[in-house]
């Protein structure tokens, strides 16, 4: 797909995916499509299922986030969010997880970096969360995103930034 037809299926569909992942209760599912899209384009995400993701800061991170290698630690209260979709064969245009990020407190969870990772389903079921509910289901997210010297995140290739 080219980077219009990318941004063109992501409208068709972005406001479907809120609406489900919405049904999972979690507070930010309702809000992150206000914040702070660094994204250009929606992209391929291969570590994340080789589907089309975006992503968000809330505005507590947005700033720091943004500076991407530049940036420090994240500061405490953070949120990332990463929504997804995947485009199949006959062009049709289909709902995928919504990845979630939130620096937490240190002493959290020295295992995750103190950050909380949460997955949800299109229809709103949480596969797990840091620290609560399927926390086991989610220990994959910080199994390949800890690094203390990125306060773990790896941020997108270049050419999909935000200038
Ligand atoms: C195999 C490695 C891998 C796994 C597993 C993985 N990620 Fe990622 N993640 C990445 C990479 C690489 C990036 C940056 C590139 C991109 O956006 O795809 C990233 C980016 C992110 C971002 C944006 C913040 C950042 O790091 O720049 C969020 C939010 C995120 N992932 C959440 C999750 C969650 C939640 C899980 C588990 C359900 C997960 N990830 C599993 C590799 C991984």
């Amino acid at each position: 797909m080219t980077a219009d037809e990318a941004r063109d299926a992501y409208a068709c569909i972005s406001a479907t995916l809120a609406e489900g992942y919405a049904k999972s209760g979690s507070q930010w599912a309702a809000v992150y499509r206000n914040w702070r899209n660094v994204a250009a384009q929606p992209y391929v995400s291969d570590t994340h299922g080789a589907r089309y993701v975006n992503n968000y800061a809330n505005d507590i991170g947005a700033d720091n986030y943004s500076l991407f290698e530049e940036a420090g630690p994240s500061p405490v209260g953070t949120v990332l969010a990463k929504d997804s979709f995947v485009v199949k064969g006959n062009g049709k245009v289909a709902a995928g997880p919504l990845f979630l990020m939130e620096k937490m407190e240190a002493g959290f969870d020295a295992d995750s970096g103190d950050w909380r990772y949460t997955l949800i389903m299109p229809n709103g079921r949480t596969i797990g969360t840091t620290g609560g509910k399927g926390a086991k289901n989610v220990v994959f997210c910080a199994d390949c995103h800890l690094d203390e010297d990125t306060d773990s995140r790896f941020f997108l290739d270049e050419e999909y930034r935000v200038q």
